[in-house]
This record gives C-alpha cells, structure tokens and sequence, in this order.
C-alpha cells in the first residue's frame, strides 16, 4: 500500500515535469494577428474543444516519418515496414491508453473525427441486434452522437438531464434506469458523451455501462472530449459490467490535428457482423464471383490506404499524454476550469450555463455562457476583434441541449420562436452561447485575459456595439477594422515565392 502510494507520488511529480515540458511546445500558441486598436498582438487560443492546437512533437515525429514514408500495404521494402510496423504500435499504444485489454477489444481508424465512427457504430451495433428498435442517448448530445444513431440505429430517446433543480448536470443514473426500465427488452444500446462539448460536465460512463449491461443493452461513449482530458477505462473492471462496449474520439481533439477518427470496440462484437466498409487491405481473397473477408483486427475494419502520417502525429500526443498521465492532467485541467468559472461568478452580468458547482457535477475544459442584454455573435467578434481572444459561438452542434438550458435559465419560450423563419431563429440574441474551453497549453494568464476582456466588454458596452452590424448570414461584422486572411496565410502566394514564378 505504501509503495502504492509511492509510485504515484512519483508518477505526479514525473508528470507534472513533462506537463510543464510540453506546455510550451505547441504550433500556434505565438501566432500574432493585428487587432482593431491597431496592435499586434498575441493570440489566446481558448477554442480547444473545437479543435486542439497541434503538438510539436507530434509534428517533429510526423516529418521526421516522411523521410520513410511508405504505404502500409506494401511489405518488402523499408519503408514500408517501418510504415507498417508504427502503424501498428499506434493502435496498440491506443488501446493501451484507454485501458482496452488487446485480447478482447480492437482499435482502427476511421474518417477525421468522431462522427464518421460514430455513424460506423450506430450502423454495426443496429445489425447487431435488429430486433432491439430503442437506442437512448441524453439530450446534452452533440448531433454525432444523436444523428447517427437517428438515422441508423432506431427510434431515438432523449434522456433529460435537468434534475439539478433548474440548472442542467450529468447523466442521472436513476433517471437513466427509469429508462431502461420503461423500455426494457427494447434498447440496442446506450449511448453518451463522457464529457458535454457545451457545459464541459463530465459524465460517470462506468457506471452508465453497469446499469445499460443489467438491462441487457449495450454501451457506446462519445469519447470526443473525454479522451484528452479524464482518464479513460474500458476494460478490466472488477465489475465486468462496468466495462464499455465501444468508444470514439477524435485525433483533432488530442493534439493531432490531421489525424483520423478513432473507434475502441469489442472484437467479438465486430466479428460478427461484415465491416461496412469494403475494399483493399481488409480481404483474404477476392474472386469475380465473391470475396473473403479477413478475420484480423484491425485490418478488417480499415479498408483502403489509411491516414498513416495522421495516424502518427496522433501516436504521439497520445504517447506524451499517457506519459504525462490523464491523473495529472485531469488535475490541472479542472483547476484552470474552476478557476476560469469561480472569475467568471463574480461578475453578475454573465449567465454560465450547466451546474456550476464542481463538487456536485465535476467539470473539465468547457465553460459556455452568454452576457446579458449582449448577442453572443457580438461577444465572440469583440473578444476575438479587440482582444486576439479566439472562442465560439452560437449553438455548437448540440442544439436540443442549448435550446433546452437556455429555455430553463432564461424561462424563454424557445419553441415559439421555431415557428420563425429557419435562416433567422440564429439571430434572435438568446439563441446562442459564447464558448471558451482551454488545452493542456492554456494558463491561468490566459484566463486572467479574458476576464480583463469580459470586465472591459461590460463596461463598454454600448460603445461596442456601436462598431458593429449584423450582416446578412446573421453575423457580426465590424464597420470599420478589416481583417484580411491572405495577409497571415495566403497559399497559392506562398506556393509561387516557392517557386520563385
Ligand atoms: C462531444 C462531441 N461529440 C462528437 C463531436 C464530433 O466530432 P468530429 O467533429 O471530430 O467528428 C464533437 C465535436 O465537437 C464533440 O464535441
């Protein structure tokens, strides 16, 4: 028990070195834009959950594979093995990371993010048990874990995650079994968000799979959000029911931008339904008149020339972050969080969205809000126009979540407002939030920057508002600064200075 202890004191001061290590080593943390005052100054990237910044080393170890680069289908020459053999050592270092033991469970890739294995999962687990016609997400779903499932996995129920008085939490467990109860012998599978791309609540999907598996249904989690920022474990429970059937996330979400789409899926699962996708590299034998599938994992699953490079970039911000140790960062992440939502409560103007009391419902990265009486395209074209501070806005692919917190925060009467024109309902100034979600890079100096900027925003108001019209799409646009994007990043100009035509 003591060594016990040890070793993890030790692991936490040997991750907390390497954090600090890396911290700084990410493409575009010193990018400069100039801004409407007329200064140049430094971008504060808080847009994370979005998309991470790119790891340095992932992009070192990405370019220095080139020199090798091969096909991972051809086999004699060496490039080629040395593409096929870290192709592999990614999938296992995968498996690895979210505690998935290689015996039983498979990784592959597949698409740029979640929702193409998302929709591979929601077509495989409907074939699985055909005659299950029930699939329960919760409303806090981004659409990639709600459409797909739509379309084709069933009839879709919404579980409410309102129970914490007026403000919205995570998954509750009894309501979740209320469910389960009410559609027993009819739910294929559960599926849910470990982490809210909205709130940044974080959900307990351990014990969601325990109460899924008593009913006899499966579990799926949208690991989009969670994968870079809680520690994840999909096998080796002492409870076995506590055990996740499938899981995905994003390489662009953890530190890999380029990378592909990752699925974790239990292999005996998978061997009993034909990929749904066919092509080169998956088959034994192919004759005119019918094929052989191969029974290997992962190939089965990848058909075609995978993202090798992406593959590789992402093999090792995987590798740092397991280095590091998802303890740690979790640790740090909630940290910057709490500290991020504690500033934010001071100031009376600004509405958080979700439970904002960490104990009761943990959180991680994400922090969605609105200020009062202020649209929130408008907030996101100044924070981004006068203070290089780079967030989003608007509903972020989870409207029924978004529509639902901003109705029971703001007693709105949302529905009414579905009854207006479509390309208008984006514009009415409560439809929307303002989002800023932090990466393993960000500081408490950013976080201090932006709650300058949101104290300076309020302050100001009417004088900024006053720089800006709305423009037909609905956005913001500012009437006088102009900024041009040919002049940070213009490719066909860089091609021909290359070039020298
Ligand atoms: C929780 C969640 N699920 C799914 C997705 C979709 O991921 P991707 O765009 O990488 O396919 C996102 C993207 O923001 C997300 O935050």
């Amino acid at each position: 028990m003591e060594n016990d202890t040890l070793l993890k004191e030790i692991r936490s001061e040997t991750g907390a070195s390497l954090l600090t290590k890396v911290q700084k080593d990410f493409i575009g943390l010193d990018t400069q834009y100039t801004i409407a005052n007329g200064e140049k100054t430094r971008r504060i990237y808080l847009d994370s959950t979005a998309s991470t910044l790119m790891m340095g080393l992932a992009y070192r170890t990405g370019e220095s594979f080139l020199q090798h680069y091969a096909n991972t289908h051809s086999l004699m020459h060496f490039g080629a093995k040395i593409a096929t053999k870290t192709y592999a050592w990614v999938h296992d270092k995968i498996l690895d990371f979210v505690q998935a033991d290689q015996e039983h469970y498979t990784c592959f890739f597949t698409g740029s993010g979640t929702t193409a294995g998302m929709n591979r999962i929601a077509r495989a687990f409907n074939h699985l048990q055909p005659k299950k016609d029930v699939v329960l997400v919760s409303i806090m779903e981004h659409h990639s874990n709600d459409l797909p499932h739509r379309k084709h996995g069933g009839h879709v129920i919404h579980i409410p995650v309102d129970t914490h008085e007026s403000k919205m939490g995570c998954i509750d467990l009894d309501l979740l079994e209320h469910y389960l109860r009410e559609y027993e012998g009819r739910v294929n599978y559960v599926s849910v968000t470990g982490i809210s791309n909205v709130t940044g609540i974080i959900n307990p999907i351990n014990e969601v799979a325990k109460l899924t598996h008593h009913y006899g249904a499966y579990i799926v989690v949208d690991a989009a959000q969670l994968a870079a920022h809680v520690p994840i474990k999909m096998s080796g429970h002492e409870d076995p029911g506590m055990d996740v059937d499938a899981l995905i996330f994003s390489g662009h979400k953890t530190y890999a931008p380029g990378s592909p789409g990752v699925v974790i899926a239990r292999k005996d699962l998978m061997a009993k339904i034909e990929p749904e996708e066919v092509g080169g590299g998956m088959v034994e034998r192919v004759f005119p008149e019918k094929y052989y599938v191969s029974n290997e994992f992962p190939e089965r699953e990848e058909a075609g020339t995978p993202n090798i490079l992406g593959a590789i970039t992402l093999g090792t911000a995987i590798h740092v972050l397991d280095l590091i140790g998802m303890e740690k960062v979790l640790e740090e992440d909630m940290e910057l969080t709490h500290y991020c939502l504690d500033e934010m409560l001071k100031l009376p103007q600004i509405v958080i969205y979700g439970e904002t009391c960490m104990d009761t419902c943990p959180r991680a990265g994400t922090v969605s809000f609105n200020i009062k009486e202020l649209n929130h395209g408008l907030v996101a074209a100044i924070l981004n126009d006068y203070f290089n501070i780079a967030v989003r806005n608007e509903c972020f692919c989870a409207h029924p979540y978004v529509e639902k917190m901003l109705e029971l925060t703001h007693r709105l009467q949302i529905y009414e407002a579905r009854a207006k024109e479509i390309m208008n309902w984006h514009t009415e100034p409560w439809m929307g939030m303002v989002r800023v979600s932090f990466g393993i890079y960000n500081t408490r100096e950013d976080v201090d920057l932006f709650i300058e900027a949101l104290k300076n925003i309020l302050e100001n108001k009417s004088e900024y508002e006053k720089q800006y019209s709305i423009n037909e799409a609905g956005d913001y646009t500012h009437n006088s600064f102009i900024f041009s994007c040919k002049e940070y990043f213009n490719l066909s100009q860089m091609v021909q200075d290359e070039l020298e035509i």
